[in-house]
C-alpha cells in the first residue's frame, strides 16, 4: 500500500508553558530545556470526534477521494469521549463512509500499528482504500496537578488514507515488560449493584523509566528496520519519530550520527499527542513542501505497553 492523502487537525486552545506555570509548580525554562514543548493544544468547544472528522475530511481531499470508496476504516485512539461505540464508528458515519470500522489502542504507536494492519488486509486482497485515524485527546487522562505528566501532553489528530501500492518496505513491532511504567486506571469500587461509582484514576508516569525504554529501543527499533531494508542511516531522506520529548530526538539523531534537518519536530507546538503525533508531523511536514516522490522516510514510535514500532516506507 502507499499513502495518497494526509490531514491533521488540532484544536483551538492554546496552553502555554508560561500558563502552566501560572497553575503548576512548574516553569517555561523547566518544561522547554527537559522537553522542548513550549506549548500544546487542548480541547475547549471540540471533542476529539471532532478533530478526528476534520483530520479524515483533509486527508481524504488530499487524496482527491470519496468517502463512499473507502473499504475500512482503522481508528487508533487510547481515550475519547466514549466507552462505545468504537470511535472509528462515529467518525465513519459523520464523514459519510460505509464500510467496516474499528479502533485499535497501540498508545503512541497505533499510527504504525494501524498501517501495518492495513497492509495486512493489502496483502490478502481484502480492500483497495484504507482509512487510518489517530485521533487523541491524552488531558482526559492527567491530573493537572501533576506537574510531571501534566506539562508533556496535548490533543491533536492526524489521518492519512491509503491506496494500492508496494510503497511500504518494512515494518516491525515490538512489546517490552513494563506496563506498569506508563499506564491509567479505573477506579474499581467493589459493589454488585453499583458500578456508577467507577471514576478514572490519573496517568501514572514513571518518566525515566519510558525515557530509558524510549530511546533504547526506538534505536534498536530503526537499526533493525534498515537491516531489513538493506539501507544505511545515510539512505533515510526523513525521519519521523514519535514527538514526545525533544531531547529523546535528539538523543536519536545521535546514535544514528544524523544531522538535525533529517528530523523534522513539532512538539515545541503541540507536546505529546500519542499516536496523532506521526501523521500531524508528516501532514505538516508534506504540506511545507518536504517530501518528494521517491524520498525514503523512517517511522519511529514508542508508548505506554510498553510497545514500540518502527517502519520504512517510500514516498
Ligand atoms: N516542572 C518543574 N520540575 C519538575 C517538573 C515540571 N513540570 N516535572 C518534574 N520536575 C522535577 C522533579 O520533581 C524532579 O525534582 P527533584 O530532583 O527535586 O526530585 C526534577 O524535576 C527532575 O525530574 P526527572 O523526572 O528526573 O526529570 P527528567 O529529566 O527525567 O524529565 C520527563 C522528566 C520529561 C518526564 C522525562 O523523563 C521524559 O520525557 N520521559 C519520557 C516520557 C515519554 O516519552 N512518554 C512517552 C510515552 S507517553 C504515552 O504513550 C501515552
Amino acid at each position: 500500500m502507499k499513502i495518497s492523502g494526509i490531514g491533521s487537525s488540532l484544536p483551538k486552545q492554546v496552553v502555554t508553558n508560561q500558563m502552566l506555570a501560572e497553575i503548576l509548580d512548574t516553569s517555561d525554562e523547566w518544561i522547554t530545556t527537559r522537553t522542548g514543548i513550549k506549548e500544546r493544544r487542548v480541547l475547549s468547544s471540540e471533542y476529539v470526534v471532532d478533530l478526528g472528522v476534520d483530520a479524515a475530511k483533509k486527508a481524504l481531499a488530499d487524496a482527491n477521494m470519496e468517502p463512499k470508496d473507502l473499504d475500512f476504516v482503522i481508528c487508533a485512539n487510547v481515550v475519547n469521549e466514549y466507552v462505545t461505540p468504537a470511535l472509528s464508528c462515529i467518525i465513519k458515519e459523520k464523514i459519510g463512509a460505509k464500510c467496516p470500522c474499528i479502533d485499535l489502542n497501540g498508545a503512541c504507536v497505533g499510527f504504525i500499528y494501524a498501517c501495518d494492519i492495513a497492509e495486512a488486509y493489502y496483502k490478502i486482497g481484502r480492500v483497495k482504500n484504507v482509512l487510518v485515524v489517530c485521533a487523541e485527546a491524552p488531558a482526559h487522562m492527567l491530573d493537572w496537578h501533576d506537574r510531571t505528566c501534566a506539562v508533556l501532553f496535548g490533543a491533536g489528530a492526524g489521518a492519512a488514507v491509503l491506496t494500492p501500492g508496494d510503497n511500504i518496505i518494512t515494518t516491525r513491532l515490538t512489546s517490552s515488560d513494563g506496563w506498569d511504567r506508563l499506564y491509567e486506571m479505573h477506579d474499581l469500587q467493589w459493589c454488585p449493584y453499583d458500578t456508577k461509582g467507577k471514576t478514572n484514576l490519573p496517568l501514572v508516569m514513571h518518566g525515566q523509566d519510558v525515557f530509558r525504554f524510549a530511546t533504547s529501543t526506538c534505536v534498536n527499533d530503526l537499526n533493525v528496520v534498515l537491516k531489513e531494508a538493506n539501507l544505511t542511516a545515510d539512505q533515510i531522506d526523513t525521519y519521523f519519530i514519535h514527538q514526545a520529548n525533544l531531547r529523546i530526538i535528539k538523543y536519536i539523531e545521535q546514535m544514528l550520527g544524523q544531522p538535525a534537518e533529517k528530523f523534522p519536530t513539532n512538539i515545541e507546538k503541540y507536546g505529546n499527542t500519542s499516536s496523532a503525533s506521526l501523521p500531524i508531523l508528516l501532514d505538516e511536514t508534506k504540506h511545507a513542501g518536504k517530501l518528494h516522490e521517491g524520498d525514503i522516510l523512517a517511522f519511529s514510535a514508542f508508548g505506554a505497553g510498553l510497545v514500540s514500532g518502527a517502519m520504512i516506507m517510500k514516498w
